[in-house]
């Protein structure tokens, strides 16, 4: 059964057919999949999701293909963590965490987004796709494009960490590193994106492409025994994610999946790439474009395409949104992987860093129910953190080395 009825612009509401466009051809606003929620309401339940298999097509009436996804069949239902310690060290008293480091099969959130992405590029007909990255995008189509066998190309700025670069490369995708930052990678792919007829998952099918991250609030609340947290931190880049969040909260309640939702939003960027907060506190909806100087390259989008209707969604969610130092993201990681036992990448080191400033700025309460989310994989960005560990100790194979390091080790703690 079919439930998207086409795309409508965000701004002037003029309505398009369910093609490969982006924009606004009158007013260059962005495009926004819409939904038949009256029907949608008949044939879905809590009862029928239950039922399903755990990954994010459980949610499928609630995401833009025509037909059963071709891509990414297994992808999404991560683990929604209980994290005491972490809590205790914040000083709240209910946190969790959604773990998306671990997402099927490229271990960040972009896998939710390319399997529908890829899947609406083979229902469209494409033969070759394409994506402009800071890293995470360009590892998912690369793996999810050799699954189905899509010719693909990816490009990426031309610094990025080695496990992005070889997390792409493996596939035997096309990769172009780009001399300069994303907003380069990005205004070039526009132009290819004109000349060639390729799927570009994040300018042509932008509009169905963001539509797969409504899946990771869709399970935060399922996994909360159907209820919306009280607060959540999201990392922004574009911007995408956070406003699909609140989205994909606001659609559960319009379905009667969940009932007072008063979810407040929080976004969570670098400080040295920070123009959606850097708008947000000193209250302009205006976003001024920055060059990113900071060690989150994957969060690293100066020009950030959705970051108006990010600063909407955290405004109207009476949420707020921060900023950390590098060595705030390195601190972010650490108490991360040393409480609860999970490796994130650098944006995940700023959802944490932000999350304990939020707390120590009183926005976040010790009772309010907090989800962080976890959108990517720290062994993918070792860089960031290999000179801030201690050195592992060498010794050779011989007992009484062993008995006399364990002693020093023992004195020094
Ligand atoms: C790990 C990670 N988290 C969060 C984001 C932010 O996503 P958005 O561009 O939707 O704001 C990205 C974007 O690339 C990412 O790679
Ligand atoms: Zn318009």
């Amino acid at each position: 059964m079919q439930f998207v009825t086409g795309l409508q612009c965000r701004e002037c509401g003029k309505t398009y057919p369910k093609e490969p466009l982006s924009v606004c051809e009158f007013c260059f606003g962005p495009l926004e999949v819409i939904y038949d929620y009256q029907t949608i309401k008949k044939v879905l339940d809590r009862d029928i999701v239950e039922k399903r298999k755990p990954n994010m097509w459980r949610y499928s009436e609630l995401l833009p293909l025509d037909k059963a996804p071709q891509v990414g069949s297994d992808v999404g239902f991560t683990p929604l963590i209980k994290a005491d310690n972490l809590a205790k060290r914040l000083g709240i008293k209910k946190l969790f965490i959604k773990n998306d480091s671990v997402c099927y099969p490229t271990l960040s959130f972009k896998d939710r987004v390319v399997s529908v992405a890829l899947s609406k590029a083979l229902e469209f007909g494409f033969e070759t796709v394409g994506c402009a990255s800071t890293g995470n995008l360009a590892n998912s189509v690369a793996a999810n494009s050799a699954s189905v066998g899509l010719k693909s190309y990816v490009f990426i700025p031309s610094d990025l960490e080695t496990g992005k670069v070889i997390g792409s490369l493996i596939y035997k995708t096309e990769v172009i590193r780009i001399n300069g930052n994303y907003d380069d990678v990005n205004r070039l792919c526009s132009e290819i994106a004109g000349k060639h007829h390729w799927g570009f998952v994040n300018i042509n099918l932008r509009p169905f492409y963001a539509e797969g991250s409504k899946s990771h609030g869709f399970e935060i609340a399922e996994q909360l025994q159907w209820r919306a947290p009280d607060c959540i931190i999201v990392p922004m880049a574009g911007g995408s994610l956070i406003t699909k969040i609140g989205k994909a909260f606001g659609e559960m309640e319009r379905l009667g999946l969940i009932s007072n939702n008063h979810c407040r939003i929080y976004g969570a960027q670098a400080a040295g790439c920070s123009p959606i907060t850097t708008a947000l506190k000193s209250n302009q909806d205006f976003i001024k474009p920055v060059k990113p100087q900071t060690i989150a390259k994957s969060i690293s989008i100066g020009n950030p395409a959705d970051g108006y209707y990010a600063i909407q969604t955290m405004q109207k969610s009476k949420g707020w949104g921060e900023d950390v130092t590098d060595d705030e993201i390195v601190s972010g990681i650490k108490v991360l992987a040393e409480d609860e036992g999970i490796f994130t990448e650098t944006a995940g080191g700023v959802t944490v860093a932000v999350t304990k400033k939020l707390v120590q700025q009183g926005r976040i309460k010790k009772d309010d129910l907090t989800v962080i989310s976890i959108t990517g994989n720290g062994l993918k960005t070792q860089e960031a953190i290999e000179n801030h560990l201690i050195k592992p100790l060498v010794i050779n194979a011989k007992l009484s080395e062993f008995e006399k390091t364990v002693n020093t080790v023992q004195n020094v703690a």
